[in-house]
């Protein structure tokens, strides 16, 4: 068994025929992305990453083990793709209370944001306590991880001493470049390499995401193995039809065609909230470029139906919504009956909470087609690191047919660079003086 894609609630949408017409095109992108022939053909190394990476496993696991054995809390420093796969996939397999459980290590994030308040409790949560770092960052440059860094390195090593630090902090980022590469290599932490062609967002199954998901006690594996599995679904021996990958990639583009510039990634399973995340950046940074590409944007439901769902169903007829749906969840829980029957939910007595909430995901689904809103739909058998690795490897191949169906390069994002100029020269970052001097005269 395998993840599923149905696509056929956007057919009174678009018909089967327009979805076809991309068959040589997407044949074509699949061409252009196994050759290297296509735009940003120097960042096609997660293409074989499940294969590719394997002989690392062992070296991964065997850092996580050392980590989950010293370290009460491990810190995942990095913005972005350097930290949005792990945290999907950490977050989907984790208990909802995992905080309140005593299962250490726990796996928390720095580097993701500037939050003063943010850092201050994290340094208050770490302090008498024997923590860990991985430090992640490809360009080992970026202004919101290496903060963090410098803040919880100093900690780290005030409490446990320089030496022991030195076991606690593992880096992971380019070679050669960059400022993370010259301090681990001075101080002599253990590091890890993303490859120069593999883009942040395409990383999570390289160390990136592998080494926090192992530290979290999680079967990278098993990760691997699903991925492996649908690099070979998705390759281009499957064809057109039944690729999933290659399918997906164009009902949506068909869909923007036809007027749905914006595609909202539903579930009906709180965990997956950062799956939605991690989708949203492959997604917006791959294809929003040149004034063109679908917005990607999410509900966590029935949560949202409360808060979003009027909009869905009534508002601006400008969405499309793909469904990650689980199939069957990982524990049960029976709804009792009643005899008093107070609150009337007698009719659901006997029946598992999975059923109610598959009749709300049907019922939703029904009412947005009716409303306006066509439905796509992602099937995992079961919340797993083998099907997440189904879903993580088909949500990236299909992103690098879609991006070349769009006629963009999907695999650069020079659109990330404009706020960081102004930042920089806002905080006179040595190097910035002429932009400076601009933006100072511009907000006078
Ligand atoms: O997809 C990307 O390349 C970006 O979103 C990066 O992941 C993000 O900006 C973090 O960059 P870095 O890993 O260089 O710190």
């Amino acid at each position: 068994m395998d993840i599923k894609l149905t696509i056929d609630k956007a057919y009174g949408f678009v018909t089967p025929e327009a979805v076809s017409a991309y068959k040589a095109r997407a044949d074509k992108a699949q061409e252009m992305l196994v050759n290297g022939t296509g735009k940003g053909n120097d960042f096609l190394g997660w293409l074989r990453l499940p294969e590719d990476i394997r002989p690392q496993l062992k070296d991964i696991q065997a850092t996580a083990n050392l980590l989950r054995q010293e370290c009460e809390v491990i810190v995942c420093i990095g913005i972005g793709g350097s930290y949005l796969g792990a945290k999907a996939v950490i977050d989907a397999l984790s208990s909802s209370f995992a905080w309140l459980e005593d299962k250490k290590p726990y796996i928390v994030y720095a580097g993701q944001n500037i939050g003063e308040d943010y850092l201050y409790e994290l340094q208050s949560l770490l302090r008498g306590k024997r923590f860990g770092i991985i430090s992640i960052s490809k360009s080992g440059t970026t202004t919101e991880p290496a903060l963090a860094f410098r803040l919880l390195k100093t900690q780290l090593e005030e409490q446990q001493g320089k030496e022991a630090a030195r076991r606690l902090i593992v880096c992971i980022t380019d070679k050669a470049r960059g400022a993370l590469r010259t301090l681990a290599t001075q101080e002599g932490y253990k590091t890890y390499v993303i490859e120069d062609n593999i883009g942040g967002r395409f990383s999570v199954l390289s160390p990136v995401g592998l080494l926090p998901i192992a530290c979290a006690g999680f079967d990278i594996e098993q990760l691997i193995d699903g991925a492996a599995r649908m690099e070979s679904v998705c390759g281009t021996d499957t064809p057109f039809e039944a690729n999933p990958a290659a399918q997906y990639a164009a009902v949506r583009n068909a869909l923007y065609n036809s007027g749905k510039k914006v595609e909202l990634l539903v579930n009906f399973h709180p965990k997956l909230h950062y799956v939605s995340e991690w989708w949203k950046q492959l997604y917006g940074e791959s294809e929003g470029k040149e004034q063109k590409g679908i917005f990607p944007a999410s509900a966590d439901f029935t949560t949202d139906l409360h808060s979003m769902g009027q909009y869905i169903q009534d508002g601006e007829r400008l969405l499309f919504e793909t469904v990650v749906s689980v199939a069957e969840p990982n524990h049960q829980v029976d709804f009792p009956h009643n005899d008093a029957n107070l609150d009337g939910l007698n009719f659901l007595a006997g029946k598992r909470v999975d059923e109610v909430n598959k009749m709300a995901e049907l019922g939703t689904m029904l009412a947005h087609v009716d409303g306006g809103v066509p439905n796509l739909k992602v099937e995992l058998p079961k919340l797993n690191e083998y099907y997440l690795g189904e879903l993580i490897y088909f949500f990236e191949r299909a992103c690098g047919i879609s991006g070349y169906l769009l006629d963009v390069n999907p695999f650069n994002q020079p659109g990330v660079e404009a706020y960081k100029k102004n930042m920089f020269a806002l905080l006179d970052k040595p190097g910035y003086e002429a932009e400076s001097k601009a933006i100072r005269e511009r907000l006078k």
